[in-house]
C-alpha cells in the first residue's frame, strides 16, 4: 500500500472505534513513563498507534492528535470546539489569568482585536533598531570569551538576549526593573508550573510548602514590578511607543472601554512568558544545528556576506536572506520552542474516524507531527532545503505549525521572526562557533523545548 493510500485508510477509520493507547499503571497511568522520557513516549506511541492514541497521566486521560489532518480540525475547521479550559494549562492559570494565551470565546476575541495592530509586520519593524542594539551589546560582552577561550552556555545568552528585547519592546526601558526581577521570577514560575504537571498530586499552591512559599514570592515580586510600571504610567498619552503604551491606549469599538488595570498584567505577563523563551530557543537551537552542519552554516555565511556585505541587517534585508530563514525553519521543525498544546472539547465530535467525547482532553505536538516519516522522509535529519518554496507547497498545511494555527496562530510570529533573523545574521557575521567537547546536548521538554544544558560554545571573532 502506497503511504497516501495508507494515510487515508487510517484517517478514515469507521466511527466508534476504540481510540488505542497503553493501558499503563492502575493508579499513575503512564506518567512513569512519561517522566522518564517525555518525547520518546509520545513519538514511540506515534510511529505504533497513528493518527490518533490516548494515553493517562494520574487521574486524567489525555488524546494526542498526531496527524495533520486531525491537527487542522481542531485548530482551525471546529477550533470553536477545543478551548484553553484544558487540565494541561492549569499550572500556569494562577500566572497568565484571562491573558491572551490562555482566554476563550467572546473575551478572547475582544483582546485579540484590540492587540492585533500591535504585532502587524509594519509596526514591528519599529523595533529594529532596538533588537540590533541589544544584539550589539552582547556581541561587544562576547569578545572577552573569545579571547580567552572559555565557553559561553548559548541558551543562557540567548534568554539574556530576548528577555532585554521583549522588556524594551513592552516597557521601552528597563525602568523599574533595575534588580532584574523580571527574568528571575519568570524562571521560579515556569519552573514550578512544569514540576506541577509531572506530579499531579503535589499539594496545591495555598498550602504553605518550601516550594509554595518560592512561588508566591516569584509571582508578588513579577507582579509587583509590572503593577508599578503600569500605576506609573497612567495619565501618559502614549509617548513611549512601546508595546505597553499601545495596550493601555486599546479601546473597544462599542464601548470605548479601556483594560482595566488587572487585566493589562496579565497582557504584559503573558507577552513575557509566551514571547521570550520560545524566541530564545529557536536561536540557541539553530545555532546548535548549524555548528553540527559546517555546509549549512558555510552557505547561510555567504548568503549573509552577499545581502549585507559587513553591514548590519535591517528589515528589508529579510526577503533576500531566504536560505537563512529555511534554516530557521528547518530549526523550529526538528526543536519546535512550543512542542505541545493542549484544548478541551466542549462537545463531542469526530477525528479521523475516532469518537471524541465531550469534555475530553486533547494534546497536539509539533515535535511529534514534524517527525513523522511519512511526511518527512528521514525526519532526524537537518536539511533545510525541506522549506524550499516548492517543498512547502506539495506537503499538507498542518504538517508543519510551530506557531500554531488557526485563530488562535501565535500573535506575536512576525516579531519573533523579524528578531531572529535579525540577530541569526548579526551573531553569524561576527562569531564562528564550535560546539565546546565534552558536553553533550540533551533536550528537555518542559513548557518549551529546552536544552537541559548549554550547549556550551567556543566563540572565535571572524
Ligand atoms: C519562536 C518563537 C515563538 C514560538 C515558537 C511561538 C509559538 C506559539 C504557539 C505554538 C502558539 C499557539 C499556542 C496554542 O495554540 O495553544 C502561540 C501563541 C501565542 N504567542 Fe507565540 N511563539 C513565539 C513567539 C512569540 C512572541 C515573540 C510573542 C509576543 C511578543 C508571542 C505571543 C504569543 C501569544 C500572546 C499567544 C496567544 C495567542 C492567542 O491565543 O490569541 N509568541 N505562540
Amino acid at each position: 500500500m502506497s503511504n497516501q493510500t495508507e494515510k487515508l485508510s487510517r484517517n478514515e477509520r469507521t466511527i466508534k472505534e476504540e481510540i488505542p493507547g497503553p493501558r499503563g499503571h492502575l493508579l499513575l497511568g503512564s506518567l512513569p513513563e512519561i517522566q522518564g522520557d517525555r518525547l520518546g513516549f509520545l513519538l514511540e506511541s506515534a510511529r505504533r498507534y497513528g493518527p490518533m492514541m490516548k494515553f493517562r497521566a494520574g487521574p486524567t486521560t489525555f488524546l494526542v492528535v498526531n496527524s495533520p489532518e486531525g491537527v487542522q480540525h481542531i485548530l482551525q475547521t471546529n477550533n470553536h470546539n477545543y478551548t484553553k479550559q484544558s487540565v494541561g494549562f492549569d499550572p500556569l492559570r494562577d500566572l497568565l489569568g484571562n491573558g491572551l494565551l490562555l482566554s476563550d470565546g467572546d473575551f478572547w476575541l475582544k483582546q485579540r482585536r484590540l492587540m492585533q495592530p500591535a504585532f502587524h509586520r509594519q509596526r514591528i519593524k519599529a523595533f529594529e533598531g532596538m533588537i540590533m542594539e541589544e544584539t550589539e551589546g552582547m556581541l561587544a560582552e562576547w569578545e572577552s570569551q573569545a579571547d580567552s577561550g572559555e565557553a559561553v552556555n548559548l541558551t543562557r545568552e540567548m534568554m539574556r538576549l530576548t528577555l532585554s528585547i521583549i522588556t524594551r519592546a513592552l516597557f521601552s526601558d528597563r525602568v523599574g526593573d533595575e534588580s532584574g526581577a523580571i527574568g528571575k521570577s519568570i524562571t521560579v514560575l515556569l519552573e514550578d508550573s512544569v514540576y506541577r504537571f509531572d506530579h499531579p498530586f503535589y499539594p496545591p499552591r495555598w498550602v504553605p510548602t518550601e516550594r509554595n512559599r518560592r512561588y508566591g514570592r516569584a509571582k508578588a515580586d513579577l507582579f509587583g514590578v509590572i503593577d508599578g510600571i503600569i500605576e506609573r504610567r497612567k495619565g501618559s498619552s502614549g509617548e513611549y511607543g512601546d508595546l505597553l503604551d499601545m495596550l493601555m491606549g486599546a479601546r473597544d469599538e462599542e464601548s470605548g472601554e479601556g483594560m482595566s488595570s488587572e487585566q493589562l498584567r496579565y497582557e504584559t505577563v503573558t507577552l513575557f512568558v509566551a514571547g521570550h523563551e520560545t524566541t530564545a530557543l529557536l536561536l540557541s537551537w539553530t545555532l546548535y544545528l548549524l555548528a553540527q552542519h559546517p555546509d549549512a552554516r558555510a552557505r547561510l555565511q555567504t548568503e549573509v556576506a552577499e545581502v549585507l556585505d559587513r553591514r548590519t541587517p535591517s528589515d528589508t534585508d529579510l526577503g533576500d536572506l531566504t536560505y537563512t530563514r529555511m534554516v530557521l525553519d528547518e530549526a523550529m521543525r526538528l526543536y519546535p520552542p512550543a512542542w505541545l498544546t493542549n484544548r478541551k472539547a466542549v462537545e463531542a465530535d469526530e477525528i479521523c474516524g475516532y469518537e471524541i467525547p465531550a469534555g475530553a482532553e486533547v494534546a497536539i505536538s509539533p515535535y511529534v507531527t514534524h517527525r513523522d516519516p511519512e511526511l518527512w522522509p528521514g525526519p532526524e535529519k537537518f536539511d533545510p532545503e525541506r522549506f524550499t518554496p516548492e517543498k512547502v507547497a506539495q506537503r499538507h498545511r498542518y504538517a508543519y505549525f510551530p506557531f500554531g494555527g488557526g485563530p488562535r496562530l501565535c500573535i506575536g510570529n512576525n516579531f519573533a521572526l523579524l528578531e531572529a533573523m535579525l540577530a541569526l545574521a548579526r551573531i553569524t557575521q561576527r562569531y564562528e562557533m564550535e560546539l565546546a567537547p565534552g558536553r553533550p546536548v540533551e533536550v528537555e521538554p518542559l513548557i518549551t523545548l529546552r536544552p537541559k544544558d548549554g550547549p556550551w560554545m567556543q566563540l572565535k571573532v571572524r
